[in-house]
């Protein structure tokens, strides 16, 4: 077993594994076992999605987190997603499979910068895209996700001066659907920026009935060119209500799962990057496996912790943003 400063470094608690076991049978026991639950988001790989007991966006699986009966959640995500789950469920463990299972959108926003950046508009309210740290959430007044983030910015009174960070193709985006002016971090995810306009017309061109469904993660320049933008859900729904039979898909590949399976008549093809490599496929969300899942289950590591200052701190804003979904039916 490793220590806990091996476990670190590499992150994930690593041992041999029987390659005999059922791991989707074991992890079932260890489940029961321990009264854990998996909540998995859409970028997860196919198995991790099939063995979770709630798969959704970062609005759905917050919402999970907040009201669990669990003891354990095995948080099928990235570290941030984790930490959301552990400021609002402080007494629970929170374990991630691999715990360099990061962001490169919350590594954009280091907390430091971002406190002397909102410095120079006291007078402005704080909304953070929930992709970022624990610590940039506690300089929040209100978080979103990529579901929420027009109505929350609507919920303010016109004249409300207000910072969006730290995607800024996200609060460009949100800015145009809104009207409003936003000050803006300059923040992005490596994952939504790869996508190629170039590419992309020449697919569409070769696929004139397909629909063209965006992340609003993307560059203007890619949703300029969508037929729809919205969260995962929100693709995901898209893909079942409209009767197109193909769609071209720019957001990260693993939401294809549960598009096809809900529509297995339909045809999914991802958004090319502009160079030949997957890049298409986050880096991060891809760090978790099956094997990693089974492991930190029955280990009980690598536990995600939060500072309890830090809880505090965050929970409001993460709060704030749950109420008003909550109003809106989100
Ligand atoms: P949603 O699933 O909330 O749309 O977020 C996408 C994302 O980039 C998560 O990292
Ligand atoms: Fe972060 Fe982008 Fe990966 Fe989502 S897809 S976890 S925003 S790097």
């Amino acid at each position: 077993m490793d220590t806990l400063e091996e476990l670190n470094s590499k992150g994930f608690v690593e041992e041999k594994i029987d390659p005999t076991l059922d791991l989707f049978e074991e992890i079932e026991k260890l489940k029961k076992e321990k009264n854990a639950i998996v909540l998995a988001h859409y970028y997860q790989e196919p198995d991790i999605q099939d063995i979770a007991d709630y798969i959704g966006d970062s609005l759905g699986l917050s919402q999970e987190a907040a009201k669990t009966e669990a003891d354990v959640i095995v948080f099928a995500g990235v570290h941030f997603m984790a930490e959301t789950a552990k400021i609002l469920s402080p007494e629970k463990t929170v374990l991630l499979p691999d715990f360099k299972a990061g962001c490169s959108l919350a590594d954009s926003c280091p907390p430091h910068l971002f406190k002397k950046f909102k410095e120079k508009y006291p007078d402005h309210v704080v909304i953070t895209y929930v992709n970022c740290t624990a610590e940039l959430k506690a300089l929040s007044d209100i978080v979103c996700t990529s579901t929420n983030a027009v109505q929350i910015v609507e919920s303010l009174p016109k004249d409300t001066k207000i910072i969006f960070g730290p995607d800024k193709n996200l609060g460009a985006w949100v800015a145009k659907k809104t009207g409003r002016d936003l000050v803006l971090w300059n923040g992005a995810c490596m994952v939504h920026e790869i996508f190629s306009r170039e590419k992309i017309t020449k697919l569409k061109s070769r696929h004139p009935e397909a629909k063209f469904i965006a992340h609003p993660e993307c560059e203007e320049a890619v949703l300029e060119m969508a037929d729809y933008i919205g969260s995962t859900t929100g693709l995901l729904k898209y893909s079942i209500n409209s009767d197109a039979k193909e769609f071209i898909v720019a957001t990260e590949s693993g939401i294809i799962h549960q598009m096809e399976k809900a529509n297995p008549t339909k045809t999914f093809i991802p958004a090319p990057p502009n160079n030949n490599c997957a890049c298409n496929d986050c880096p991060y969300m891809k760090r978790n496996t099956l094997e990693k899942l089974y492991l930190c289950l029955k280990n009980g590591l690598p536990e995600v912790t939060v500072p309890m200052d830090i809880i505090e701190k965050a929970r409001k804003p993460i709060e704030r943003m749950l109420e008003i979904s909550a109003s809106l039916g989100l």
